[in-house]
């Protein structure tokens, strides 16, 4: 039996155990995937207990992402560049640690035609937190120009100078409409009549938070509008895209994807992805 899970503070709402049984099952693999509520001054006691216990690994949540670092044998470097670790994995008897959100959340977009994101290049991410870390060090790894936009923007100045040179910060909102609602952002990305990869790292749009108003006037058409946000699915960022004619990718996809590569480390053996719309909608299945 081969079982791995996910920590965090609460847990009580993580997905993972349903995306990780449900790719075991498809499998045919014995293993199972338990989810684990860890205190915070347990984190320690809770990471050396895993090969006690015979887990595989676990998955780290909210907010033990950067805490775990110091409990751990190694970390892959992709995961010390972003400062945080989403995956711990038992290995030959250590705990290794791996960033695999940066990972997912590129996924979709690597399965664009190249040309397509030769043309773009450029990603403005909204947001300087913990998710914003590793997508926009993702995506520096992959050759996009990156524009950062923060509501303290000294934190977004923070992270661009870890990317520097190719990175830039912005205060968020820029320039509030009269009626301090919709959001414009750099004006100079309207002069330039260019696409983008636009990310919305925050908390915007999340059921109980406000939404993400953008207005669309300013960006190219040709543009990709990325929300991370899964709950709800269709946010007002992706619609108001979607009406645009933007392309848009949901925050299942980032979700997913991470889940993936997790599954891959844990159990040895890549994820059946050809069963995502049937994942996707158990994912979004609401009791009536
Ligand atoms: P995560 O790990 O999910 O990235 P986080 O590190 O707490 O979470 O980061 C949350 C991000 O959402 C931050 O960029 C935060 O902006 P601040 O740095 O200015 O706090 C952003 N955010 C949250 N609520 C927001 C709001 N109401 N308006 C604008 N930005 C918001």
């Amino acid at each position: 039996m081969m079982s791995a899970g996910v920590i965090g503070w609460p847990i009580a709402h993580s997905k993972s155990p349903l995306i990780h049984r449900f790719w075991l099952t498809k499998l045919g693999i014995d293993g199972d995937y338990g989810r684990f509520a860890v205190a915070p001054e347990r984190l320690g006691d809770a990471v050396r207990a895993l090969q006690a216990l015979g887990l595989r690994g676990v998955n780290v949540t909210v907010p033990h992402k950067v805490a775990v670092m110091a409990h751990l044998n190694r970390i892959d470097p992709l995961a010390a560049t972003v400062g945080a670790v989403n995956t711990v994995v038992v290995e030959d008897g250590a705990l290794a640690g791996y960033n695999t959100d940066g990972v997912g959340f590129m996924e979709p977009l690597q399965s664009l035609p190249k040309d397509d994101l030769g043309f773009i290049g450029m990603a403005v991410i909204i947001g300087a937190g913990g998710a914003a870390r590793a997508i926009a060090t993702v995506m520096r790894n992959s050759g996009f120009d990156i524009d950062i936009y923060n509501r303290d923007l000294r934190k977004a100045e923070a992270l661009a100078a870890t990317l520097a040179p190719i990175a830039f910060a912005h205060q968020f909102p820029d320039r509030p409409d009269p009626n301090g609602e919709q959001i414009v952002l750099g004006t100079d990305i309207g002069r330039e009549v260019k696409a983008y990869v636009l990310v919305n790292t925050t908390s915007l749009g999340m059921i109980g938070q406000p939404p993400l108003n953008l207005d669309f006037d300013l960006i190219h058409p040709d543009s990709i509008a990325y929300d991370i946000v899964y709950q709800p699915l269709e946010t007002q960022f992706l619609r108001d895209a979607r009406a645009r004619g933007l392309r848009t990718i949901d925050g299942l996809a980032m979700l997913i994807g991470q889940a993936a590569a997790a599954f891959a480390l844990f159990f040895g053996a890549p994820a059946p992805r050809e069963h995502d719309a049937e994942l996707r909608a158990l994912l979004t299945y609401k009791p009536l």
